[in-house]
């Protein structure tokens, strides 16, 4: 049985640092969210106002407590400062499966943060005993499907129709990587 964490740990690699998130995140958020498209791809609330935000940073205890996610900012190794989200959510612990979503910031884009982050957080499931993670991607968002694979989560199927999102379905692509397989890092590039 994966060992789900009472406190989150801070994980280091690749220049990078997923931590617990902080009161100090709330504006950097706020702002993140307003980006068009994070507001696309995921469920973020839309409109997406600062109380969102720091209700966002004040539940993610209670979440983790709760063993519905896992829930890390990434952050700049050295500076701190906010770069994305990453999260191990729906756990399913009968079958050491589970699933990561993730976003970056638009100001720390397109240098391998995302890849670099899902990385470790890939590698960090497996320490606490899941055995695969998977990516669930809606159709047509090719950034993140092209991110999924460079971190290792081949793709193994088009799911019809599979999510409702702002009341119309959508086709999404199902990535995962067996974590008890070789595999990750095939795309990482150098530096944060
Ligand atoms: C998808 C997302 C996380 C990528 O973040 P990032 O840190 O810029 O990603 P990386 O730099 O690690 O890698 C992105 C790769 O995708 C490629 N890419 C970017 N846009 C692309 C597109 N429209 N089509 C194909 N590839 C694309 C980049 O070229 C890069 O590959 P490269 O290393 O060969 O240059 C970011 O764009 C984002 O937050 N999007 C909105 C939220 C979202 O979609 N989250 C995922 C939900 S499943």
């Amino acid at each position: 049985m994966p060992d789900w964490p009472s406190n989150l740990p801070s994980l280091l690699g690749h220049g990078l640092q997923l931590r617990p998130w902080l009161n100090a995140d709330v504006e950097s958020l706020h702002l993140a969210s307003q980006n068009e498209d994070i507001q696309r791809w995921t469920t973020v609330p839309s409109p997406y106002t600062l109380s969102h935000a720091q209700d966002f940073v004040a539940s993610r205890p209670m979440a983790l407590a709760q063993r519905q996610v896992a829930p890390f900012a990434i952050a700049h190794g050295e500076s701190d400062s906010l770069l994305g989200s990453c999260s191990l959510m729906r756990p399913d612990f009968a079958n050491r499966v589970v699933e990561v979503g993730y976003w970056v910031a638009p100001w720390a884009r397109g240098g391998g943060v995302a890849v670099k982050a899902l990385t470790v957080l890939c590698d960090w499931a497996g320490e606490i005993g899941f055995e695969r993670v998977e990516a669930v991607v809606l159709a047509g968002n090719d950034a993140s499907a092209v991110v999924a694979e460079r971190a290792g989560l081949g793709f193994e199927a088009l799911l019809k129709s599979r999510v409702l999102l702002d009341g119309k379905r959508h086709d999404v692509r199902l990535h995962a990587r067996v974590l008890t397989e070789a595999g990750g890092l095939a795309g990482v590039r150098s530096g944060a």
